[in-house]
């Protein structure tokens, strides 16, 4: 019989990917998995899954390891991130926290390497501003702002500064809605001989108006409270990424820090996925 491939849209795609009904006695929508620990076929399946967690082995293709513990993975979470993906042009991989801040924070812990430096564009929102200014820099980074929408500015700041690891950039900049360059950015952070990383807010405009990857950014977060989740009853954070080692490092940062977001929310969440664009469409 001829195999037809079926090409759907992005928003589209967020309704199929991610659950396999086969996996759940085929109920449509996904069970919540309210379970912190996972139990192994056998004592060398759990080898294998640990060998996987701790960089010893390799996972092959699509051979997905064993589950262990829900602080490292579970699988609402699995479902929501891979139903982000296609949300954002670009992604290949994802990663959900248990708010916005936590996104930003386990980015910022996690690419600024020792001796590292930051710069990012100001105004932030308010708490990224604080976690700079209370955290980031009282551990001894050296993080610079610079005043959003001023490429000329950004690319300067980008060329000046030793030991760059990150870029962060919120656009549209909350509260003034000033806009940066991103695509500018990414030329500037690639022109550097030791590439630093450039990460985007995209609470604002994204995943419906605004796709970061696709001008050359490394990571679009997201405070998933707000658009994604779209009703005010829930707190999440989401990043995704081109490159699936940099959300493997991420998640690697999550586990230990413990904020991935819970089973619940990650239902709730993937749940409000599909309508996504016509909200955003309609509301804006
Ligand atoms: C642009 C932006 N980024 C990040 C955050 C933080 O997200 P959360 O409140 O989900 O931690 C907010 C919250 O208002 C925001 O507006």
């Amino acid at each position: 019989m001829r195999k037809i491939s079926y090409r759907v849209r992005p928003e589209t795609a967020v309704l199929t990917r991610g659950f396999d009904p086969k996996l759940s006695v085929g109920s449509a929508r996904p069970p919540v998995y309210r379970s912190s620990t996972f139990v192994f076929p056998s004592p060398e399946a759990a080898e294998r899954a640990f060998g996987i967690v701790l960089g010893k082995i390799r996972p092959l293709g699509d051979d997905r390891p064993d589950l262990i513990y829900a602080r490292l993975n579970h699988p609402n979470a699995e479902i929501l991130e891979q139903q982000l993906v296609p949300l954002e042009r670009g992604a290949n991989s994802a990663a959900v926290f248990n708010s916005g801040m936590a996104a930003i924070f386990t980015v910022i812990l996690a690419f600024l390497e020792r001796g590292g430096s930051l710069i990012y564009t100001q105004p932030l929102y308010g708490g990224s501003q604080h976690l700079i200014h209370q955290i980031i820099e009282p551990l001894g980074f050296d993080a610079r702002g610079v005043p959003a929408g001023n490429t000329k500015a950004l690319t300067e700041a980008i060329e000046q500064a030793n030991n760059l690891s990150l870029v962060l950039i919120e656009t549209p900049a909350n509260p003034t809605l000033v806009m940066t360059d991103i695509a500018q950015a990414a030329a500037a952070v690639r022109r550097k001989p030791k590439r630093p990383l450039l990460a985007i807010d995209n609470t604002l405009l994204g995943p419906t108006f605004q796709h970061p990857l696709i001008h050359g950014a490394d990571l679009a977060i997201y405070s998933a409270t707000k658009f994604l989740g779209g009703f005010s009853d829930l707190l999440a954070g989401a990043v995704l990424a081109t490159d699936p080692e940099l959300i493997e490092t991420l998640t690697g940062v999550r586990a230990l820090l413990g904020n991935i977001l819970q089973a619940d929310e990650c239902w709730i969440l993937d749940s409000r996925l599909s309508t996504v664009a016509l909200r955003m469409n309609r509301q804006s």
